[in-house]
């Protein structure tokens, strides 16, 4: 099987070829091509999975390319982990919104609506090439964010293709860790469950399985501190809403708060550049075969078990539940209805999902039990801006990034939209 990642100079890669030796039983990778526009880079971070592989006593044949056509060429399974302009775009994006009071992130927001519209034309532009030159069937897995936006743009365009985030995996780690659960045993592992429902960014946990019981409630009462160490919202916040809230939730319950904050931080994208500027010098050493400690800086922890585990279930032998982004339909007594009720079978959510290869791969969402209100008012509201600012993304037109802004729940004012609007659109471009 031929696997390739896009934006593979991203400093993420090592943990995805840990993830490849992890799972090396239940997914027979042949060929892993690293493609990156960037080539010294992806010397740099190809040189170390390289070395990675070999000391794992991993049979792959590794390329290393800046041609995405040979990258493409004939690939059962690519994996898009670009980001679009770089760091550098990204700290555009979570610093113009400021001027206005706004957060300044890259998901959600202006910010947000920046990256939308620079990142989707890119995406579908490689998914054409994937459906042109890759294996018939093949997987398109995406990382890229804004992930639910993303992988809407991609349904929407007919390709073959699921979202990832990595919030369900750190919650179910971290669960398990509070439980006592050991986190490297994979079969002591399988014995915690998550059930978070919602949007890419948007969701709520609302069971934690153990052994098929659900101790979330008793998590709440009883470890609320250890809850809020690790999601830090305010405790009464956590309990009223009887969940654990995806972090990004933060940047919507207490947003004012945040913009206060950003007004003296280092923006996020400040920091990751100098990490990402250490870990490549790091990289960069011959003789380092692992990877290193600092990667876990980065917010993508567990990315590449996440993404591995999916790629077995779908290619693999190794069926299993994932939390992916898909679209909100499933077959109830013979009819397609959504599985997150209120919101249309067309709108990408991000749920607990059966996936095994049959058929060349089949991703089927567990169905859901209703939102509540106040959770689900909020999703149908960022709804409508997903498909707006997607839609957006593909027409270039401001009026249609105008009517995206305005069903922004952050955003929604009109003067805000006026004087947001081009510094969204600028950025859209780089
Ligand atoms: C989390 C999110 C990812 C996001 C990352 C940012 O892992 O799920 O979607 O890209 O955080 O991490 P960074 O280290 O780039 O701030
Ligand atoms: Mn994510």
């Amino acid at each position: 099987m031929k696997v390739t990642v896009v934006g593979a100079g991203s400093t993420y890669t090592p943990e995805l070829v840990s993830g490849l030796a992890a799972q090396r039983e239940h997914l027979q990778v042949d060929e892993l091509v690293l493609y990156d526009v960037d080539g010294a880079r992806l010397e740099v971070v190809g040189g170390l999975a390289q070395r990675m592989l070999a000391a794992q006593g991993l049979d792959v044949t590794t390329t290393l390319t800046t041609d995405r056509g040979r990258a493409l060429d004939g690939a059962d399974a690519v994996l898009l982990q670009l980001r679009v302009g770089g760091q550098a775009a990204r700290l555009g994006d979570e610093t113009f919104p400021g001027s206005c009071d706004c957060v300044g992130q890259e998901t959600t927001g202006a910010g947000g609506a920046a990256k939308a519209l620079r990142t989707v034309p890119v995406v579908l532009e490689i998914a054409e090439e994937v459906r042109r030159r890759s294996a018939p069937g093949a997987w398109v897995v995406d990382f890229t964010n804004p992930v639910g936006i993303v992988t809407r743009a991609l349904l929407d365009h007919g390709h073959r293709a699921v979202g990832l985030c990595n919030y369900a995996i750190g919650v179910q780690r971290w669960a398990a860790r509070l439980l006592g659960v050991s986190v490297t045993d994979p079969e002591q592992l399988r014995r915690v469950a998550v059930d978070p429902a919602g949007l890419n960014h948007l969701s709520w946990t609302r069971r934690v399985l153990l052994d098929g019981e659900d101790v979330l409630p008793r998590i709440l009462t009883e470890h609320l501190d250890d809850v809020v160490a690790q999601y830090p919202f305010p405790p009464e916040l956590v309990r009223l809403s009887g969940t654990i809230p995806s972090y990004y939730l933060h940047y919507f319950y207490e947003h004012d708060r945040v913009v206060a904050q950003q007004r003296t931080e280092r923006p996020r994208a400040a920091v990751v550049a100098d990490l990402e500027a250490e870990l490549l010098r790091a990289y960069a050493d011959p003789s380092l075969a692992t990877k290193p400690a600092a990667l876990e800086g980065r917010g993508g922890a567990y990315y590449s078990e996440a993404a591995v585990d999916l790629l077995a279930s779908l290619l693999g032998d190794r069926p299993g539940t994932h939390v992916v982004d898909v679209r909100n339909a499933h077959v109830v007594d013979g009819r397609v209805q959504p599985v997150v009720a209120g919101l249309s079978v067309d709108d990408v959510v991000e749920v607990p999902c059966e996936v095994s290869s049959a058929g060349g791969g089949t991703v089927r969402p567990l169905p859901q039990a209703p939102l509540a209100p106040e959770a689900l008012g909020l999703v149908q509201h960022v709804t409508a801006y997903e498909q707006l600012i997607g839609r957006a993304a593909v027409t270039r037109d401001d009026d249609d990034v105008r009517r995206a802004l305005l069903a922004h729940p952050l955003l929604g004012q009109w003067d805000l939209v006026e004087q947001l609007l081009p510094g969204v659109t600028r950025r859209a471009g780089s």
